[in-house]
């Protein structure tokens, strides 16, 4: 049942509009201050607002209830005694969806009443529609860029959660740096791609146990720029981050990185964030060419590269917080995707 709020100083209007809307459940307040409260709490499909009333006049109580953000999106329909085009302009300028005039014709009342609510609904259910499609669109885009990434992470006989893992510590980085959920949302999806570039190495370089010679070296090395040259020609500002991440997620902050030995804050924010997640995650991690680090030697290590290897303000975001980073590294070892 549709739900309407009718806010008025005469109780002979407040019943007589009761009685005319059977159909919805009605809610009444005396003043403005009552009808606020009212609007909040029981968030009503409209409201029917007096503008003539003491202490809060209508417009004021309009003026307000446009200005708290869960019920601005109420129809309000002023109800006035007052004739004359004046009360009509202030009333839509103010945001209200129409005016109903005193004395009220039932049918007219009724008409105008059902049009609002029936409007107001099917604006509720298409927002809501639309936030659910725009969810599932955002879970499909990670799940093909994931899917995507494995192709590269499969060649390599790496473990396929190392992508995910990456990927969540880079977004926790970024929530660290204070930056919006969009941006770390974005930076989240880019990172899941940062060895794309692998697809490009031969098999038997990527999965060498041994130690790699120098030409086998140099060949890996080109994965940065290999992952770069896929993604950077992409539209998509989502794919030039992630080109951005692939090319720089072996730069170092001494410059000694590859493939540019590009140095300091030369590097780009995600560039230098991507680089310590991929790192963390890389030492805890069994590889076909070493076995996992324990938990105090990845702490050590860190320690001694802050400022040397890495951005300094990351790596101290990752040594202050570093038991929850390996809590959320331990939960996510076995978790799905999300
Ligand atoms: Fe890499
Ligand atoms: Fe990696």
């Amino acid at each position: 049942m549709a739900k309407i709020l009718i806010i008025d100083d005469t109780p002979e209007y407040i019943s007589m509009l009761t009685s005319l809307l059977p159909e919805y459940e009605v809610f009444a307040a005396k003043d403005g201050k009552k009808g606020l409260q009212l609007a909040e709490t029981v968030m009503p499909d409209l409201i029917l607002l007096d503008i003539n009333m003491p202490l809060m006049t209508g417009y004021e109580v309009c003026r307000r209830l446009k200005n708290i953000e869960h019920v601005r999106q109420i129809p309000i329909i002023f109800l006035t005694a007052n004739d004359g085009s004046d009360f009509e302009e202030i009333g839509f300028k103010l945001g209200a969806v129409d005016y109903i005039c005193k004395p009220f014709n039932a049918m007219v009342l009724k008409a105008r009443v059902k049009t609002h609510v029936d409007l107001y609904r099917l604006q509720a259910n298409l927002q809501q529609q639309v936030d659910k499609n725009t969810e599932e669109i955002r879970k499909l885009n990670y799940e093909i860029t994931y899917i995507s990434a494995s192709i590269a992470e499969m060649k390599s006989k790496e473990t396929g959660q190392h992508l995910r893992r990456v990927s969540e510590f880079c977004y926790l980085l970024c929530k660290f740096l204070g930056k919006d959920e969009t941006e770390c949302e974005h930076v989240k999806i880019a990172s899941v791609l940062h060895d794309i570039g692998k697809v490009g190495i031969p098999d038997k370089i990527l999965n060498k146990p041994e130690k790699l010679t120098e030409d086998e070296w140099k060949i890996m090395k080109t994965h940065s720029v290999l992952g770069y040259n896929m993604l950077v020609d992409s539209e998509f500002k989502v794919m030039q981050l992630a080109a951005q991440i692939a090319l720089e997620h072996h730069e170092r902050w001494d410059g000694l990185g590859y493939p540019h030995g590009t140095s300091g804050e030369s590097i780009s924010l995600v560039g230098r964030i991507c680089a310590v997640a991929d790192v963390f995650d890389s030492l805890l991690d069994k590889r076909v060419y070493k076995e996992p680090w324990s938990e105090i030697r990845v702490k050590e290590y860190f320690e001694s590269m802050k400022g040397i290897q890495f951005d300094p303000h990351i790596t101290a975001i990752l040594l202050d917080n570093f038991d929850m980073f390996i809590h959320t590294w331990k939960s996510l070892l076995n978790a799905k995707r999300t």
